[in-house]
């Protein structure tokens, strides 16, 4: 039993409005939700300073650092110093190596004037929603899904249209859900899914792609996952024409969340908006990372050991944690997360996650991060952390619940 009952309780939207102190107005756009994740680390993080053992099964980020090949680059880029502003829309030579990238990895060929380096993934969908898309726009997300998109889209005054998916969909989008909620502009879809790890099979991927195309929707296929996989390998929506946008990192299989580099591959009528766009917003992306994510890509031995890694937690969890009591978990195809349906155990996953970290010192994510109207019954486990933390989790989960 841990010590620091009750240090918890901020998970509220509490955060959410801050005490006004003058009479200034703050932005409606600032009052977007908060992402539980975070919030949960920050709770861990609490407990963890105040002594207790805590074990990080809440971010999704690799228990690994950037392979050493990257760093040494990185360290030599440095030296040299020649660290300046790139173009907005990325150095000639990334965007020619993620472009060689397509064919050796996926056999497509695309011109590098299509790929746009990014501060990872979330500036990717910054730049690709305000190119895309004006204000009220209809935008179709998957719940549960990635709780950003939903976040950014509000904030930029896009309307969030969601496809309730369910285990009977494999919690993935289907041509029914799409037409069960009427007219969109845009779909955003995830293969590997975060948080359930579900993958979209190349047929179904294209099913999807030529819907869009058919009833003039854009296509956001968030392909950060790719990499991560557990016996099905993943199709890029860039085999299937070039009117989606194709978004990817270098966070996740590549190991280099704190780097912040990431890249999209668009369609040739966005190019110029995308870089008037990057011109002003952010004039350049980070130049150290640009180099760094050259070498990252021919790390492809050292970084295969970390998925496989994450393929012997993803196993000992699914054998371990139906004894702890969680036994409906979607089928994590890819990434490094199980969703657990824990509707047997609560009505209130926040709260019991919170119990669960306060108690047994494991900190997960509620599901509410996840699908506002649902996740109440859900929780995600992140097995992206070392071997040795997921087996002592496992352990304390099992005991915790006896
Ligand atoms: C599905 C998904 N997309 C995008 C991101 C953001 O990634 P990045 O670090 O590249 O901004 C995450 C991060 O967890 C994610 O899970």
């Amino acid at each position: 039993m841990l010590l620091q009952l009750g240090s918890t309780r901020s998970w509220t939207s509490d955060r959410l409005e801050p005490m006004k102190q003058h009479g200034l107005k703050i932005a409606e756009r600032s009052k977007i939700a908060p992402f539980f994740a975070m919030e949960v680390l920050r709770s861990a993080n609490q407990l963890a300073a105040a002594g207790n053992d805590i074990l990080h099964l809440e971010v999704g980020e690799p228990g690994f650092g950037a392979p050493a090949k990257v760093i040494n680059v990185a360290k030599t880029a440095l030296d040299d110093g020649a660290l300046g502003y790139t173009e907005a829309l990325g150095t000639p030579e990334f965007r020619g190596r993620i472009a060689r990238h397509y064919e050796t990895y996926y056999g497509v060929t695309i011109p590098p004037n299509r790929v746009v380096a990014t501060a990872g993934a979330s500036g990717a969908f910054l730049l690709a929603f305000l190119a895309a898309f004006d204000v009220n726009d209809k935008i179709a997300v998957v719940e549960p899904g990635y709780p950003a998109y939903r976040n950014i889209l509000t904030a930029l005054g896009l309307q969030v249209v969601p496809l309730r998916a369910g285990p009977e969909q494999r919690f993935q989008p289907t041509i029914d859900l799409l037409r069960d909620v009427g007219p969109i502009n845009g779909l955003i879809v995830a293969s590997p899914s975060n948080p359930t790890g579900t993958m979209l099979s190349s047929g179904e991927l294209e099913t999807l792609a030529s819907w869009c195309k058919n009833n003039d929707v854009r296509l956001v296929s968030d392909e950060i996952y790719h990499g991560i996989s557990y016996g099905h390998s993943p199709t890029t929506a860039v085999s299937f024409g070039d009117q989606g946008i194709v978004v990817n990192s270098f966070s996740k299989y590549f190991a280099m969340t704190g780097w912040r580099i990431g890249w999209m591959v668009v369609p040739p009528d966005l190019v110029p908006g995308i870089e008037r766009l990057a011109q002003n917003l952010f004039v350049s992306p980070a130049s150290l990372p640009q180099h760094a994510a050259l070498i990252a890509l021919d790390c492809r031995n050292e970084l295969d050991i970390y998925v496989q890694t994450y393929a012997r937690n993803r196993k000992f969890l699914l054998e371990h944690l139906p004894s702890a009591g969680f036994d409906k978990l979607a089928p994590a195809d890819g990434a490094f997360y199980l969703y657990a349906d824990v509707s047997d155990l609560t009505k209130d996953s926040k709260e019991f996650c919170n119990q669960m970290l306060e108690e047994a010192g494991v900190a997960t994510t509620p599901g509410i991060d996840f699908d506002p109207q649902r996740g109440h019954q859900y929780l995600r486990f992140s097995f992206a952390g070392s071997e040795q933390t997921i087996v002592e989790a496992a352990e304390r989960l099992v005991n915790w619940r006896r």
